[in-house]
């Protein structure tokens, strides 16, 4: 049943929100512009941007990495991910023509050589002549994480000058992997925060742009109905799942050095579960939205290292089929060692001890060449207190379960029991759904179109904060720990749901994993 999308009266919460502003003249400054993501998924979604008339009049982007090359060069390298990667495959030679007039390149040899910075202010001085920037700069870390302390140094005001007209402004955007640890976390936070202040740095999370994700907020606090039964009263449990078809797609080397726990646990999925378990902000706005995520963050017990090994399940891919297609395992993928032990699965339990959610467990569980694309979160809803249907004529009555679908079928579903149509009393769950691309005859827009607009328009709501990124590593730090005396990660076969433990995990527990 698809529910129509209505017109709900302006609630207060979000009074005030922006609607589609334009951010004021400015230059962003991209540090890896010769990297991945850049072409993926910066310029692209710049394009875009630009496309829909959502970037000033008065704007440059300025690429900079090591290679050496002059701005004709760098556009014509850009504009192969233009085409292959803007949003729709919509690529307009005329937009293209017009958009890559504001774009620049200058290469920096050594990072940690502020001679080469020098020579970029002088670029950016320059450019705000020619094209109006007015000093306003965005800068955008998109390097390994090697490289970013020599970056953000570098970039201080005794190197990059302060800004000569009044009002102008300096921001930072960093790209995760944020640390490799809670230790070089906080060592990143000290830097950055010695170069900027808190204010002007935005921590990038690409799944907090992803409109489903904002859209739980809206869900959970739009709407009157389902606040009441949001705790440990109606809810048994929640189930968080990022499952991923890909492999680690030619990112061996980084990914060998993170694992899926600090690939997604420590970023995405625990930004999912602040989300679902945060209580109402005060206000939607940067320091309302983000304390209430930090409260959740700092109510789960570290577990302690010892129960890393009980309280968690590792898995690496072995290889397999995946939609028919034979997949190698993660040990013979390019950059990965043939002995290697990073983990490619993760599940695990987290509690939120809060008068709301003590004793409902969080089950969070991601995983590369799984059988399916899915995000998800499912909440459980409790048994009803009595059973008036026997068990005989209804199959066995199944709890509720709401699950926000992140991805790919962006959409909330209601699963609830429904009497048969006939003389007997047969139960059986229907669902009441709601699709996006149903309800809303819409183009969902990037995650990175909206988090880099909100950067440029001064909005850090989406971004997560100092104490947030730190409170993550909290809660990640023992389980690495606890992991370094433990055994290794038990394979699963490509195209499968994890490792056979992860089933054992749950079933110890009295539950199972929801199949997507
Ligand atoms: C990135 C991870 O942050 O998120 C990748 O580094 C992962 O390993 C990706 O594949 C998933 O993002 P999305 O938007 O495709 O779910």
């Amino acid at each position: 049943m698809a529910v129509p999308a209505t017109v709900v009266e302006e609630n207060p919460l979000f009074a005030g929100l922006r609607l589609e502003r334009t951010p004021e003249p400015s230059a962003l400054v991209i540090f890896g512009a010769s990297g991945d993501l850049a072409h993926r998924k910066l310029i692209p979604a710049l394009y875009n941007l630009a496309r829909d008339g959502f970037l000033p009049q008065r704007y440059s982007v300025v690429g900079v990495a090591r290679t050496e090359m002059n701005d004709d060069a760098f556009r014509e390298t850009v504009r192969g991910g233009v085409e292959k990667h803007s949003r729709n495959g919509n690529f307009q030679p005329e937009i293209w023509d017009n958009f890559a007039q504001h774009l620049f390149y200058v290469s920096i040899p050594s990072y940690s050589d502020p001679a080469g910075f020098k020579a970029l202010r002088a670029r950016l001085d320059e450019l705000d002549t020619q094209q109006g920037t007015e000093g306003n700069r965005l800068f955008y870390l998109a390097t390994p994480p090697q490289v970013a302390h020599d970056i953000i140094r570098n970039l201080r005001p005794e190197h990059m000058g302060t800004p000569v007209l009044s009002g102008a402004w300096r921001r930072i955007i960093v790209e995760k992997p944020f640390g490799q640890d809670l230790q070089s976390a906080g060592d990143l936070n000290d830097v950055l925060l010695t170069a900027f202040g808190e204010d002007s740095v935005y921590r990038i999370d690409h799944y907090l742009g992803k409109e489903t994700v904002q859209n739980i907020m809206v869900f959970r606090f739009a709407n009157a109905i389902f606040e009441p039964i949001w705790n440990r009263r109606y809810i048994d449990n929640v189930q968080i799942t990022v499952a991923e078809t890909v492999g680690v797609e030619g990112r061996g080397g980084y990914y060998d050095q993170s694992g899926a726990l600090r690939d997604i646990i420590q970023n995405h999925a625990l930004q999912l579960l602040a989300v679902t378990a945060m209580d109402p902000p005060v206000a939607f706005d940067a320091r309302s939205v983000r304390d209430e995520k930090v409260k959740v963050l700092r109510s789960i017990p570290p577990l302690e290292p010892l129960a890393a090994a009980s309280r968690t399940v590792r898995g690496q891919y072995g290889h397999g089929v995946i939609h028919g297609r034979q997949v190698i395992g993660y040990r013979e993928e390019k950059g990965v060692p043939p002995d290697s032990t990073t983990e490619t699965y993760v599940a695990l339990r987290l509690d939120v001890d809060t008068w709301r959610w003590a004793g409902v467990p969080f089950y969070l569980r991601t995983g590369k060449h799984l059988p399916k694309r899915v995000t998800e979160i499912a909440i459980e809803f409790k048994m009803p207190p009595l059973m008036l249907f026997p068990e005989a004529t209804t199959g066995g009555v199944r709890p509720n379960q709401l699950v926000m679908n992140i991805q790919p079928n962006e959409g909330i579903s209601l699963r609830f029991e429904a009497k048969v149509p006939g003389q007997v009393m047969h139960v059986r769950p229907v669902s009441m759904d709601f699709r996006y691309g149903t309800s809303f005859a819409r183009e969902q827009r990037e995650a990175y179109e909206r988090l880099l607009l909100d950067a440029m328009l001064g909005d850090a709501t989406l971004f997560t904060r100092n104490d947030e990124v730190e409170a993550q590593w909290r809660i990640i730090q023992p389980i690495l720990e606890g992991w370094q005396d433990t055994a290794p990660p038990q394979e699963y076969p490509s195209g499968s749901w994890g490792p056979p433990n992860a089933d054992a995990f749950l079933e110890n527990e009295g539950r199972r994993w929801r199949r997507p």
